[in-house]
């Protein structure tokens, strides 16, 4: 039985305490929030203790896992403190604001010999899951272009979102999922070119990045972390082959949880009529969640690879520069 401790207790930790909440094999034993405010109330949703450090958790209830759903300019101190206690690390995305950061993130796992996935979720979405068996399979025939977007309003449950030295803004927060599942099938692209908006405070918010790999495929992936009004949360991914059209598109409310969702997915072959393709009935933080626990089990990494991780994050590092320069990076 794995004995699972969460570090924060906000939008992201409630999801995974849901979860974790009903695997077979595993215990939800801490929330640990130094501000006892949400954190007590939802210990005793999920029948676990409150603690206020992590130091303190680990000495009462000696947990293999920690599950890190704090602000991303804190994963670092934390992965660096679960490792050194010995145990494994899941930590939300995006895991860091740096290589160096994520570096001696990894180090400090390495050193503790305990297991380090990143929860890039998005991999999971059940839509995505099909995209790409039919990317894999290639059942596009050649693929000529791929367009990606992920736009939604600042999150209303937090006010660190807009501080680019704590979340990285839109570039890292939002952005790293497209980035991570494009990279997830074809690999590290060869250049990018990116254009965007930026705040004040110095923050990408809004960014349309083209990618291009040496096969002569091209993606161009739009993101927002700040649309104004009433602008719903909203994905779409489109993918266009020499035998036909995939196209995924997905809104809901104005944050994600606000409404029921609709979507409309759509295979348009070639040479047949337009059809729905099936879809697998999983929960995304379920089987993300499934996948590092059974990593452990299986003693084997997991499939969110340490080396992806690090090659997404020189993709994010790269897409700043052309922002900052307006040139195209090569990688
Ligand atoms: N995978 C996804 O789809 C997804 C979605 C949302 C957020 N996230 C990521 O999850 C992380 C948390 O985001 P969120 O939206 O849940 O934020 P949030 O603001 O809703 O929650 C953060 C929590 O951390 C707590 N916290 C703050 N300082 C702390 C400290 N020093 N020690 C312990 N707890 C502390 C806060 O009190 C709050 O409970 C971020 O890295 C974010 O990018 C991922």
């Amino acid at each position: 039985m794995f004995k699972i401790a969460i570090i924060g207790s906000g939008y992201i930790a409630k999801q995974h305490a849901e979860v974790i909440s009903k695997f077979k094999d595993a215990k939800l034993v801490a929330i640990i929030n130094p501000n006892p405010r949400n954190a007590k109330k939802i210990a005793d949703q999920f029948a676990c203790n409150y603690y206020s450090d992590l130091a303190g958790a680990f000495a009462a209830e000696k947990m293999d896992v920690v599950d890190i759903c704090v602000p991303t300019y804190l994963h670092e101190e934390y992965v660096v403190e679960a490792a050194d206690l010995g145990c494994h690390v899941l930590c939300e995305k995006p895991v860091a604001l740096s290589i160096d950061s994520y570096d001696r993130m990894v180090k400090a796992c390495a050193d503790g010999n305990v297991r380090f996935m990143v929860a890039q979720v998005a991999r999971w979405w059940p839509e995505f899951v099909t995209i790409k068996e039919y990317l894999q399979n290639n059942q596009l025939g050649n693929l000529r272009m791929i367009y990606e977007k992920r736009l939604c309003q600042l999150p209303d449950w937090s006010n660190w979102h807009s501080d680019p030295e704590k979340s990285g803004g839109g570039l890292y927060d939002l952005n790293i999922h497209d980035i991570d599942f494009l990279m997830s099938v074809f690999g590290k692209p060869d250049t990018v070119y990116a254009v965007g908006w930026q705040t004040e405070r110095e923050a990408w918010m809004h960014v349309a990045t083209s990618l291009a790999w040496n096969t002569g495929l091209k993606a161009v992936v739009e993101t927002s972390l700040q649309m104004e009004g009433d602008w719903p949360f909203s994905v779409e991914f489109r993918a266009t082959g020499s035998e036909g059209t995939l196209h995924y598109e997905f809104t809901a409310g104005v944050n994600i949880l606000d409404a029921e969702p609709t979507s409309r997915f759509t295979m348009y072959p070639k040479d047949s009529d337009a059809m729905e393709p099936s879809v697998p009935a999983i929960d995304m933080f379920e089987s993300e969640i499934r996948e590092f626990l059974d990593s452990i089990k299986e003693e084997r990494e997991a499939s969110v690879t340490i080396a992806q991780v690090r090659e997404v994050l020189q993709v994010i590092e790269a897409t700043q520069k052309s922002l900052e320069t307006g040139e195209v990076i090569k990688l």
